[in-house]
């Protein structure tokens, strides 16, 4: 679990703040280094130098806390987390991280985070039980948090019911599986391809097509957040690039084929999730086009199969996937691809299906590969990635 990981411990203001005291020490016996912040209504029910004892760190209490040196420390702290476990996550707490709200040095720099987060919840069972908290949960869920899911049991109000901290042993399972989930890319360099391409006609207009690069996108964060090393290349979309990726920028599929082809040698993964034109015009007016009376014909020509090429030129150990987006016959189609492109996966959805068109945050994929075919249910993109990821890992470790 240590490798130099840092974990960061938020504890907010619960009875089963007591456990997060074992917890820590079970961290810290983990060979992790675990800094803690605490919220003002933890400091009710446990000490801060329970925690310093326990880490050999100053724990956190307020983001302007004059007595340090940075009033930027959340943001600073970010960047350096492998985990950042909540436990306990009271309701209010709950509320605030579905909501956004960053009022404390807790709640700031879960913003500030973008490693797995993972909440322990802990309350009464009404509390627990009342359609906001749950509401919030689930927001939580879909900004992809991990959440513990608590036990039921005596609670110190005396009464019985779900709402019980998980137990520290179940969440240390937890911290472990995330991070070596994190880790098992590393040391490889997955090439991504993502968005659309532009295919000018003259300088003022191109055609096009829909694709937002979510997908491609959520793609190059997961395999970052699981150590790989990242080169996206990337057709114009309106979204940021993941912190931590080589990006290359550019606009048709010819620039994307030369992009892919300069960087094939050194690639373990290529996932093509672009929607690269098939055709572009076969030639360009280096003048705007002027209308006349007349119908206009414009003639295209084929472009370079990029995943075509890789696949079919592909070394020992590199693995190839690619997408296939249909409207029809979805697995019979996709199959063909996976034949007539050499590709080791072909990750398959339907556009018709609700929620997995272009520019949306979810899909409903399928997988396709030479162990045959998966069918996964509506997910958020950034689930789909580690998914898809997921059965990378599994085709690389067949293909070694
Ligand atoms: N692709 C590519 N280079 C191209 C075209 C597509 O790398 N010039 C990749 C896409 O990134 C995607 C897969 O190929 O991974 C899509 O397969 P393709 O057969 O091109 O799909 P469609 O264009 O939808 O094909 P068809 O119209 O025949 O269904």
């Amino acid at each position: 679990m240590s490798e130099k990981n840092t974990i960061l411990l938020g504890v907010s203001g619960g009875i089963a703040a007591y456990k997060s005291a074992y917890l820590c020490s079970k961290l810290v016996q983990a060979g992790l280094d675990v800094e803690v912040i605490m919220t003002e209504n933890a400091l009710n029910f446990i000490t801060p130098n329970t925690f310093e004892a326990l880490t050999g760190h100053r724990t956190m209490i307020d983001t302007f806390d004059r007595n340090h040196e940075f009033s930027t420390e959340h943001v600073s702290l970010a960047d350096k987390v492998s985990a950042f476990i909540v436990a306990p996550a009271t309701a209010n707490v709950l509320a605030k991280f579905a909501h956004g709200i960053a009022d404390d040095m807790l709640t700031t720099t879960v913003l500030a985070c973008d490693c797995p987060k993972i909440a322990a919840p802990a309350m009464n069972t009404r509390m627990y039980e009342n359609q906001v908290t749950k509401d919030n949960i689930d927001l939580l869920r879909k900004y992809g948090w991990i959440i513990a899911e608590p036990g039921s049991g005596h609670l110190a109000c005396g009464a019985t019911g779900k709402g019980r901290m998980a137990e520290p042993d179940a969440l240390m399972e937890l911290i472990g599986d995330t991070l070596c989930k994190k880790k098992d890319l590393k040391d490889l360099n997955v090439l991504i391809t993502a968005g659309p391409t532009r295919e000018s006609l003259d300088p003022v207009r191109y055609i096009t097509n829909h694709s937002s690069g979510k997908m491609g996108y959520a793609l190059a964060k997961a395999a970052l957040s699981r150590g790989a090393h990242v080169t996206l290349v990337s057709g114009p979309v309106s979204i940021n690039p993941p912190s931590g990726a080589d990006l290359i920028s550019v606009n048709s599929a010819k620039e994307m084929y030369e992009a892919v082809i300069s960087k094939k040698d050194e690639q373990d993964v290529f996932i093509m999730a672009a929607a690269v034109a098939d055709y572009t015009p076969a030639s360009f007016s280096e003048q705007k086009i002027k209308k006349s009376d007349d119908d206009m014909t414009i003639q295209l020509e084929r472009t370079s199969d990029i995943l075509k090429e890789i696949g079919h030129s592909k070394k020992p150990g590199q693995v190839v996937a690619g997408f296939a987006m249909e409207t029809e016959n979805l697995i019979e189609n996709a199959t063909k691809k996976l034949d007539s492109k050499n590709a080791d996966l072909i990750v398959a959805n339907n556009t018709k299906d609700e929620g997995a068109g272009f520019g949306t945050d979810t899909n409903k994929i399928a997988l396709i590969s030479q162990n045959g075919t998966e069918e996964i249910p509506l997910l958020l993109k950034d689930e789909c990635a580690h998914i898809i990821l997921d059965k990378i890992t599994e085709i690389k470790k067949q293909n070694r």
